[in-house]
């Protein structure tokens, strides 16, 4: 059966798209489903996130992927299992970023690699696929958008990110109109929630009034997630018995399929 592929969506930074996607691909994982996790931002959060200490030594990474199909590399257009490596974690594998990545996006491109990562994803043998994109709109998100069939949309309780939404979807509906047929907006995951304060509250009800998939629980803030970065290890593994790690297995059981 061909891998669920979720890509995590939104243009605006630090909202936990990085967080989101290694903490519910760690989860799957620890269900026992062959998980991996493709890190499309150059800034590497993923990669560190899942390599740790690990990460500026692993290579090959995307950024070979993407020169090999431009015919620039030593390893011209190899298959991308050969950029995929095992976190430590059992079950878990990522294909990791480089700082450099940005640099490739303009040839990228000019030569119509969007569907690039799409086919090679088809090739590989996973149950779950995550895909982890930078904070804007370019080639590597709509690469991303492109190969997933289901997108989820971090919302960080604040008034403009609530705007921002109706751009967000906006988006989504453009590429699954041109691109990728499949693709749907499986929810909005709403982080950092502060259930004592009124402004969240507000706005969650807001949004849900005006019909956005809102998914529960919603996640909490937490220190435990900046020191679960910082160790280069997911909650599931850091935390397991932590409150915001089982929001993250509730969360993973609440997704519709
Ligand atoms: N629920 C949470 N509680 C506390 N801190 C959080 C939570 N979610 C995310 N953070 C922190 O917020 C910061 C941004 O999170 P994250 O890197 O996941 O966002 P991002 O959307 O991937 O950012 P970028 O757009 O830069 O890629 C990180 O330092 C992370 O530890
Ligand atoms: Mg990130």
């Amino acid at each position: 059966m061909a891998a669920r592929r979720r890509v995590v969506f939104n243009k605006k930074g630090g909202v936990g798209k990085t967080s989101i996607v290694c903490n519910l691909a760690a989860v799957a994982a620890r269900r026992g489903r062959r998980t991996l996790v493709v890190d499309l931002d150059p800034q590497g959060d993923s990669t560190r996130y899942l390599l740790g200490e690990r990460a500026p030594e692993t290579a090959p990474t995307l950024k070979e992927f993407y020169e090999g199909s431009l015919g620039f590399s030593l390893l011209p257009d190899r298959p991308l299992a050969d950029f995929v490596h095992p976190t430590g974690i059992p079950k878990l594998d990522v294909v990791p970023s480089h700082r450099e990545l940005g640099a490739l996006e303009e040839k990228l491109q000019s030569r119509y690699k969007i569907f690039k990562l799409r086919d090679a994803l088809g090739k590989l043998r996973y149950d779950e696929i995550y895909l982890d994109t930078p904070p804007a709109v370019g080639f590597f998100t709509v690469s991303a958008l492109v190969a997933a069939e289901r997108c989820l949309i971090p919302f960080d309780c604040d008034d403009f990110s609530r705007q921002a939404l109706y751009l967000l979807r906006g988006h989504v509906r453009e590429v699954a109109a041109d691109h990728n047929p499949k693709l749907e907006i499986e929810g909005i995951v709403v982080n950092q929630f502060d259930a004592r304060a009124r402004l969240p509250q507000r706005l969650v009800e807001e949004l849900e009034a005006e019909g956005f998939p809102l998914l529960r629980p919603f996640l909490s803030p937490s220190v435990k997630m900046r020191e679960s970065h910082a160790a280069g290890r997911p909650l599931a593994v850091l935390a397991p018995r932590h409150k915001l790690a089982g929001q993250f297995e509730a969360l993973y059981d609440a997704l519709p399929g």
